[in-house]
């Protein structure tokens, strides 16, 4: 029988596997972000008590396997999910759990309707969040805007309120934008006090970063 840590390891390195070729900051590098950020709220929330540490792991490295974002296959993220589950022989209990989770964990999958997720869930959630924004965020945004040839700013062009999934990922608004479209309104879906209190120093610091960039923009030097 392998051990919960042994098990954790065959799925970093398949993360790492499958991620590879990843350039749009949904790599190996954001998935253990996640993990840690994740660890980090868990302590800091209920000092790991209650919490299955093994499920929050797992869902945390493996939430963008399948992602619409990434997902370049024919196959849907429920199934690369299944098959990465088997893959990986994780205990059928478990496999439930990682795809009932993550399955329900994205931005897009609650726009229209909010799912109430388990506590392992809510944590990465929040963890995930944490990772689009801050320092971290504003690159990720951009490379992600770049690989789908999005403008960096068109003053023309004003921010969204997309109500539905399908305005969220279809938009071409340049990337400037999503941070008003998304980004900002992360600091109040936060399921944690930890995520809300980090989203919003992080949020502060973007705010800032924006101040220079429509300085520049208009020509200070
Ligand atoms: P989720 O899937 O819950 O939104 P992820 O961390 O997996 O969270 O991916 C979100 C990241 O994808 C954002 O932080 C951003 O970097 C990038 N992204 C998604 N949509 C856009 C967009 N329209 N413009 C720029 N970046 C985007
Ligand atoms: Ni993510």
């Amino acid at each position: 029988m392998r051990t919960q840590i042994q098990l954790l390891k065959s799925v970093e390195i398949y993360v790492k596997k499958k991620t590879e070729r990843e350039t749009t900051g949904h790599d190996w590098f954001h998935a253990d972000r996640v993990r840690r950020n994740a660890l980090f709220i868990a302590q800091k929330e209920f000092g790991n008590k209650d919490i299955d540490l093994f499920l929050l792991q797992a869902v945390a490295l493996m939430h963008d396997l399948g992602d619409w974002k990434v997902n370049t296959t024919s196959k849907s993220e429920k199934e690369i999910l299944e098959n990465a589950c088997l893959m990986l022989k994780i205990p059928e209990n478990y496999s439930s759990q990682i795809v009932e989770i993550i399955t329900h964990l994205s931005y897009s999958a609650n726009i229209e309707k909010k799912y109430e997720l388990p506590f392992e869930g809510k944590i990465v959630q929040d963890a995930d969040r944490l990772d689009a924004l801050g320092a971290i965020g504003i690159a990720r945004a951009f490379a992600f805007g770049g690989k789908r040839d999005r403008q960096i700013y068109n003053p023309n062009i004003k921010p969204k309120t997309h109500k539905s999934t399908k305005s969220y990922k279809t938009t071409e608004n340049p990337t400037i934008n999503h941070f008003y479209e998304k980004l900002f309104l992360l600091k109040d879906l936060m399921n944690t006090k930890t995520g809300k209190k980090l989203a919003l120093k992080r949020e502060k610091f973007m705010k800032k970063y924006l101040e220079k960039f429509y300085g520049e923009w208009k020509g200070e030097i």
